[in-house]
């Protein structure tokens, strides 16, 4: 028997107890005549004890040469502590040890594994498994633990079923770029790793598994973020015979679920907006509703004057800044600087002050009077004290601007406060999104997500205008899930395909499996994946989901501990028939 006990779990009723601990050295503290020692362990720290009075030499000596994380098993007895530690559960008792035996020596570690290190974040993450040991670390994985279980509870008593699709599959176009896997037995071909199981879940649907649910893990070749991952975790779920309502009541109810048993949070409210709205009042399709600042639209209160930036604007548009008259004019000069940074890229920004007194002072007040200002406080819902922040343009590029400054202000205003939750479902996504670089339409979602009933027609017409039936859940500013009601009928798959501009055979070639599972008896049915790394680092109080990811990769995608990825000897590349087409 290794142990008979953790490292976190004696206390004052086990005095008198003989027990077996093993476990880490966190520290030593060696004053002669005595020796304390910090033993570690997944569950706690245990002050062991040695001394002159009750301690053979050679166990004294041996105690004496520890090193930090040294692994030891300890026999001892638990005594009272002279001075006790309040801060930890084991403070009031350490242990008086009789026997040491040392079950491995450990080089001296390069930062010190502590709540607060020295290491900086490349070093820790050469060494994760010492950075693992950290208390911020594992509490980390263990609350990632206790949600993925909460999940896992949750769906199976809702009647969902966890089926596993498979990694080696072919690429599914779901925006990102595909990993692939070169294939030795069929040369000259490539698998996909999956960027989600999405066609594979529906097909589970027309293979009649009504309610399914996977945790799974997802690849997508992507440029990487705070928020983003090459490889990453969805709880991915798929419903037959629901509409859009009951997909949206169902994983409401999963989230209540999660906050209530995670963060002992009741959500009264779970909003709505549409995605119209959404950019109208935020400017983003992901708003933070844990804070006001929406957006007030000016071009009705502005363009009537010789203001020539805005007369010539697609959209002049504020937001109110609470207390904000209180910035010096350096201040705001910093402001300006910022929204002027080519990551933000607007080209300049008015403000007006709303004074104690009622009076305003704009920074154009040549062009407006102070009637006119009065209506730009009514409109972005400016009140005394505070100051507006005005900027204009083109109506996308204005509105991702204004979006960052209001993100920027409320986070320096302390409104993002990490345990308030607000919940919001963006509902009515467009079904198409143009893209600049390619200049033709993508599918907004994927290309298996359902035009809203009536809109198919529109197609030919306004292809921009049709709305879909997809939906994304956003949690204080952050998107953790996003699904859609599917086509489910080989026809109107075809002519969302012919749109996003694939001809028959290209089509057929790669979605003619699931075009063909169209044609028996598809159920109708929709879905949703939440993003598991994002809504446990959200749950957590956190937005970066490396520090939820037991060996996250950095931001060029490298794992800096295997030191992946790596070129592979010649040999495996003939294997693979990779050499020759490699050097052609
Ligand atoms: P989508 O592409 O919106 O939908 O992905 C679902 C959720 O996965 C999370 N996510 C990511 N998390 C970390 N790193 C990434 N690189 C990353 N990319 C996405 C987000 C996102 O909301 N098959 C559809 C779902 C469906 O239609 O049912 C899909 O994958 O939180």
């Amino acid at each position: 028997m290794y142990r008979s006990h953790t490292c976190g779990e004696l206390t004052a009723a086990h005095i008198n107890t003989e027990v077996t601990l093993a476990g880490w050295v966190q520290g030593v503290r060696d004053k002669g005549f005595m020796i304390y020692i910090d033993l570690r362990d997944r569950y706690g720290i245990t002050q062991l004890y040695f001394d002159e009075e009750h301690s053979a030499k050679d166990l004294m000596k041996k105690a004496q040469k520890l090193g930090r994380e040294f692994v030891v098993q300890i026999t001892g007895k638990v005594i009272e502590r002279a001075s006790k530690n309040p801060n930890i559960s084991t403070g009031a008792i350490e242990v008086l040890v009789s026997e040491l035996n040392i079950l491995n020596t450990a080089l001296l570690p390069p930062f010190t594994i502590e709540d607060k290190t020295d290491g900086g974040d490349d070093l820790r993450m050469k060494y994760r498994y010492l950075d693992i040991r950290r208390n911020p670390v594992k509490d980390n994985l263990i609350f990632r633990h206790n949600v993925t279980q909460s999940v896992r509870n949750y769906l199976s008593n809702n009647g969902f079923i966890e089926v596993e699709t498979p990694y080696l599959i072919k690429s599914t176009p779901e925006g990102a770029r595909d990993f692939v896997v070169p294939s030795r037995m069929n040369e000259g071909q490539f698998y996909a790793l999956p960027q989600s199981p999405q066609t594979f879940k529906q097909l589970l649907m027309v293979g009649g598994m009504d309610k399914y649910f996977q945790i799974v893990r997802c690849f997508r070749d992507e440029d990487l973020r705070a928020d983003r991952q090459p490889e990453f975790t969805q709880i991915d779920c798929e419903m037959a015979f629901v509409e859009q309502e009951d997909v949206l009541d169902t994983f409401e109810g999963l989230t209540r679920h999660l906050l209530k048993e995670i963060n002992g949070v009741d959500l009264d409210s779970f909003p709505r907006i549409t995605y119209d709205d959404a950019m109208r009042l935020y400017g983003n399709d992901k708003p933070d509703i844990r804070f006001g600042m929406q957006f007030g639209e000016l071009n009705n209160v502005t363009q009537h004057k010789d203001f020539n930036v805005f007369n010539s604007a697609e959209l002049v548009v504020g937001i109110a800044v609470p207390g904000g008259n209180t910035y010096t004019r350096k201040d705001i000069d910093k402001l300006i600087d910022w929204v002027k940074r080519p990551q933000v890229g607007a080209q300049g920004m008015v403000y007006c002050r709303c004074n104690d007194d009622g009076t305003f002072k704009s920074s154009v007040d040549k062009f407006y009077d102070q009637d006119d200002l009065s209506k730009w406080a009514d409109i972005t819902g400016a009140k005394s004290g505070d100051l507006i922040c005005v900027l204009s343009g083109e109506v996308n590029k204005v509105r991702s601007q204004l979006s960052a400054l209001r993100m920027e202000l409320a986070e320096r205003l302390g409104l993002r406060k990490p345990n308030e939750f607000a919940p919001l479902w963006v509902v009515d996504f467009p079904l198409l999104e143009w893209d600049e670089e390619t200049e033709r339409y993508h599918a907004m979602h994927h290309p298996f997500t359902s035009p809203k009933p009536g809109q198919l027609e529109l197609l030919d017409t306004k292809p921009g205008e049709v709305k879909a039936n997809a939906y994304d859940l956003v949690l204080n500013g952050n998107e953790i899930g996003g699904g859609s009601i599917r086509i489910h009928d080989k026809a109107t798959q075809a002519i969302m395909l012919k749109h996003l501009g694939f001809s028959d055979d290209e089509a057929r070639a790669q979605f003619g499996f699931l075009m063909d599972a169209f044609e028996y008896g598809a159920p109708p049915h929709g879905g949703i994946a939440f993003g598991l790394d994002r809504l446990v680092s959200i749950l957590g109080g956190q937005e970066t989901i490396r520090d939820f990811i037991a060996f996250p990769k950095n931001n060029s995608g490298r794992d800096v501990m295997i030191n992946a990825p790596a070129p592979i000897d010649d040999e495996q590349l003939e294997e693979l028939s990779l050499k020759l087409n490699l050097k052609s």
